[in-house]
């Protein structure tokens, strides 16, 4: 089929690399040319593991090709998917669809060809039924034109297996025809046996609103969790364990610690907010804000414990902040609570020295005041404070005892919950970390504590 991806951002390019690898002839149109020259080129213009062997082979191929004119996407397209961002508006908690409806007007007025829209982006409740009446105003007469939603799930780190290997596809969708259009794009999914649920488009839209809502509620009650654990000496990473063997809440985003960030999760539950008060339903959902509420607090929190490690201010303090990104295997530091923690403690007077493997140059250029420090142990150096703030796996291969010896004082927070606690103390470090008690216990309590957990239920009693 010939499919052309609009938007070639994050989400479109993944989009267009994978649907071209799965054998589709694939248009990717940006207005961004000097994006649209180096995917051209078959460049990633942005770290996503994976993503550069797909790009480079569908390139090679052929199969896929960049363009940033809308009339020749027009002239082409059996199935035009609609991948721009929907960001948060900067002046309140709704999405901004200023990119999408730029799109269906841009390109409506030039359809000659019978064809599918299909939307990829995150979008409010009812956005399909507002398009397609737009798409009718604008498509000239007598063309054959229908839109579809069909959101898209993928993880940033993961986005080519998510795309290329999805846990499930939901097409919303206004006819039969629209329905087979969409079965055949993901045939090679299909006979994988991805399930494929097909539904109208408002419940669509909902899945991925819904979807990314229930994640962040996970996030942010364990993370309330992890609060209590504070106050009662409990262990969220425990508490973590045993709830997730439960097979009916499992184990997965139960990760206690500075909370979700990203170009996602936090725009989609207050979007998801300002929707339903706009269709009347706001009290059914306003749990939400409750969720964002307690994610901002995982970073109040973190550098208060910080500041309290410090000595209780941050003046003249070195502080050394492992982590810039909003997660790791990315370079996104869009909403990053490790960038947010590192900006207030910066604001409160510390000397902040920042290493991340991935994501500094973007960190650069929304806080240039910050010591940006290629070198694990030099970002340390001298440091009073060491923040582990996102988790990358070369952080947990730190050698304690070797990075003790550079810095001025052995102390570390770990904010997610992530490094080998016993580890670090052995080599002589106050490590905190939220939700976990501290300091630990005593070898002599531990054999004591291990000698009660081997006894058996019978033996007692
Ligand atoms: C998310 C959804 O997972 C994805 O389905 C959707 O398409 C886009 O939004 P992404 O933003 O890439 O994906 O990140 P995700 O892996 O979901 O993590 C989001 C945030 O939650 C990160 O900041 C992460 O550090 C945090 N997180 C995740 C936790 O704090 N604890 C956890 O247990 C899991």
């Amino acid at each position: 089929m010939r499919l052309t991806v609009i938007g070639t951002g994050y989400l479109g390019a993944v989009h267009a690399a994978c649907m071209a690898d799965i054998g589709h002839e694939v248009l990717g149109v940006d207005i961004d040319s000097a994006k649209i020259a180096a995917l051209g080129e078959g460049r990633v213009p942005f770290f996503e593991p994976g993503l550069q062997d797909v790009l480079g082979r569908t390139v090679a191929s052929g199969r896929l090709r960049f363009t940033t004119s809308l009339d020749e996407a027009a002239d082409f397209g059996d199935v035009h998917f609609v991948c721009v961002s929907t960001p948060q508006r900067p002046d309140s908690p709704a999405a901004d669809l200023g990119a999408v409806d730029a799109v269906i007007d841009g390109l409506a007025p030039r359809l000659r060809r019978r064809c599918l829209i299909v939307g990829k982006s995150t979008v409010p409740a009812g956005t399909t039924a507002r398009l397609t009446a737009r798409v009718q105003e604008l498509a000239p007469e007598g063309t054959d034109v229908e839109v579809a939603w069909n959101p898209e799930f993928l993880r940033e780190g993961f986005a080519v297996q998510d795309t290329l290997r999805p846990d499930r596809l939901v097409a919303g969708i206004q006819s039969r025809r629209a329905d087979e259009t969409l079965r055949e794009v993901y045939a090679p999914m299909l006979r994988a046996g991805v399930p494929y649920i097909s539904t109208d488009p408002a419940t669509a839209e909902l899945v991925k609103v819904a979807a990314n809502s229930f994640l962040a509620t996970k996030i942010s009650f364990i993370n309330a969790m992890a609060e209590v654990c504070d106050a009662t000496g409990g262990d969220v990473t425990t508490l973590a364990e045993a709830l997730g063997h439960d097979t009916r809440i499992g184990r997965r985003f139960l990760s206690a610690g500075l909370g979700f960030g990203g170009g996602c999760l936090p725009k989609d539950i207050r979007a998801f907010t300002a929707r339903a008060d706009e269709l009347g339903v706001g009290s059914a959902v306003s749990f939400l804000r409750e969720i964002d509420e307690i994610n901002a607090r995982q970073r109040r929190r973190t550098v208060d414990i910080a500041r309290d490690m410090a000595g209780g201010g941050f003046d003249g303090r070195r502080i050394a902040v492992l982590g810039a990104t909003f997660k790791p295997d990315s370079d996104d530091i869009r909403d990053s609570p490790a960038l947010a923690v590192a900006a207030a403690i910066h604001r409160e007077g510390a000397d902040v020295r920042l290493h991340d493997p991935e994501g500094m140059d973007n960190a650069r250029a929304v806080l240039p005041l910050l010591d940006y420090v290629p070198d694990v142990a030099k970002a340390c150096e001298g440091a009073d404070l060491v923040l582990h703030l996102t988790e990358w796996t070369e952080y947990r291969r730190i050698d304690p005892a070797a990075l003790a010896a550079v810095t001025r004082a052995r102390k570390i927070l770990d904010a997610r919950n992530a490094l080998d606690a016993a580890l670090w103390r052995s080599a002589g470090w106050t490590l905190r970390a939220l939700g976990r008690p501290t300091p630990p216990p005593l070898p002599s309590q531990q054999k004591a504590f291990d000698r009660v957990s081997a006894v058996s239920p019978a033996e007692l009693g």
